[in-house]
């Protein structure tokens, strides 16, 4: 038995306790018992992130920062509290450093829309070829409203960044270093806090899009010497349309406002108007009050099993299918990264991805197929689609035993 399988059984980790909190896991989908292993494009929620949201709104909801009256001072309360504990949880340095927005790729275009002013043409936004869709498309659309240039430093066959690429790359003219903390595609784990040394060795600033990493491991943005970080409620086990960006406050203090309206002024004339300082300076409009205390309500539930805890059940469940699947000739693994998360992404020999993914839901198993939102990769990899697999802190063993003996089925069919 390997030190990840002893893992798994750890008595501390009680994942039928945890199972036990999700109400959609406990279905049959086609006849079989659901296995849901698509956790990377958006978790399942728990019934604590449920009861938050049926709570604000059967017992304390109103719109936010504007009431004098109770209902309104309540619903503002629990929403700033989930400001608190985001930042808790991100270890930023405290809660005015924590923008809400609904999700990663709002999170992300703020940043290029409102830090991306001071960039001009000849400068430089280094991203990496790992990337999301959303952690490439804004800054391009920055790059051609500035005159700036996008570089990608380039990955390895393995599916890790090529760091010695990275080195050359960044240099004086890069204003905007921007990297996935961990890839959506393979769950490589980047060198954030290297990135961000270089960035700042030239005068930049570094942005890590945290989507993959904050459901599976402790983050701590200033141990990783980030400017910004971004991630999304809804992969954390809570509910959409809620993220968060947490910029460093010397920085976020000298940003002009990304959107305008209410919640972000201070003062408004018909021939100007002055704004509040940050976060609210960023929050135009009624921000998502429901959703925070979703969100909320999910921080305390990762954090009551612990991050540590997850990410150590998560690699032994990850190593269990991986290496079974890596054992069948037909199967062929897009990159073998040496750090990563609870993600696996492959192929069929001889079948689309597409295919899988649907013979597989004929097994109750729910995996994504497609290009995950990240073309340059699969370019890169010379495939069209990959299926993808990805684990949460729910998933067992015998959930990790489904998926390769459906693999193994679906192997047949096309044989
Ligand atoms: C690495 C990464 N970044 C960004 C995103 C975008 O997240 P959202 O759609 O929640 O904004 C995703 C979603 O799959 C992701 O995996």
């Amino acid at each position: 038995m390997t030190a990840a399988m002893r893992a798994v059984e750890r008595p501390n980790y009680d994942v039928e306790a945890i199972r036990a909190d999700f109400p959609v896991l406990h279905q049959q989908v086609n006849g079989h018992d659901l296995v849901f292993l698509d956790t990377a494009a958006s978790a399942q929620k728990p019934r604590q992130v449920i009861q938050a949201m049926v709570d604000i709104m059967e017992r304390d909801y109103a719109n936010v920062h504007r009431g004098v009256y109770a209902l309104s001072q309540r619903s503002t309360d629990i929403f700033e509290a989930a400001r608190v504990k985001t930042a808790r949880f991100l270890n930023a340095p405290d809660e005015n450093a924590i923008v809400f927005a609904r999700g990663a790729t709002e999170g992300i275009n703020l940043v290029a829309y409102s830090y991306g002013q001071r960039l001009g043409p000849g400068d430089e936004i280094v991203t990496t070829e790992l990337e999301h869709h959303s952690n490439i498309v804004p800054w391009q659309l920055l790059a051609e409203r500035q005159g700036a240039t996008v570089k990608f430093i380039p990955m390895t066959d393995a599916g890790e960044l090529d760091m010695d690429a990275a080195r050359s790359l960044i240099g004086p003219r890069t204003k905007i270093v921007a990297a996935a903390h961990v890839a959506n595609t393979m769950g490589t784990v980047l060198p954030i806090a290297e990135l961000a040394a270089l960035a700042h060795r030239y005068g930049g600033v570094m942005l890590a899009d945290g989507c993959q990493a904050a459901p599976h491991m402790p983050v701590d943005v200033q141990a990783l010497g980030v400017d910004f970080y971004a991630f999304s409620g809804h992969k954390l086990y809570g509910p959409t349309g809620i993220g968060a960006l947490y910029g460093r406050p010397d920085i976020l203090t000298d940003m002009p406002p990304f959107q305008g309206g209410g919640e972000m002024i201070e003062t408004v004339t018909l021939t100007g108007s002055t704004y509040q300082a940050p976060p609210h300076r960023f929050e135009a409009g009624t921000p998502a009050i429901v959703e925070a205390a979703g969100l909320g309500a999910a921080i305390d539930y990762v954090q009551s099993i612990g991050l540590e805890a997850i990410s150590a059940h998560e690699a032994a469940v990850t190593a269990h299918a991986e290496a079974q699947l890596r054992a069948m000739p037909e199967v062929v693994f897009t990159g073998q990264p040496g750090r990563k998360t609870s993600v696996l992404s492959f192929n069929v020999k001889g079948a689309h991805a597409h295919d899988v993914g649907t013979i597989l839901d004929q097994m109750g198993v729910a995996v994504r197929a497609g290009q995950h939102c990240a073309q340059p990769v699969m370019e890169r990899f010379g495939v069209h689609a990959t299926a993808r697999a990805s684990f949460g802190m729910y998933n067992t063993q015998a959930e990790a035993d489904a998926l390769v003996a459906a693999v193994a089925k679906t192997i047949e069919i096309f044989k």
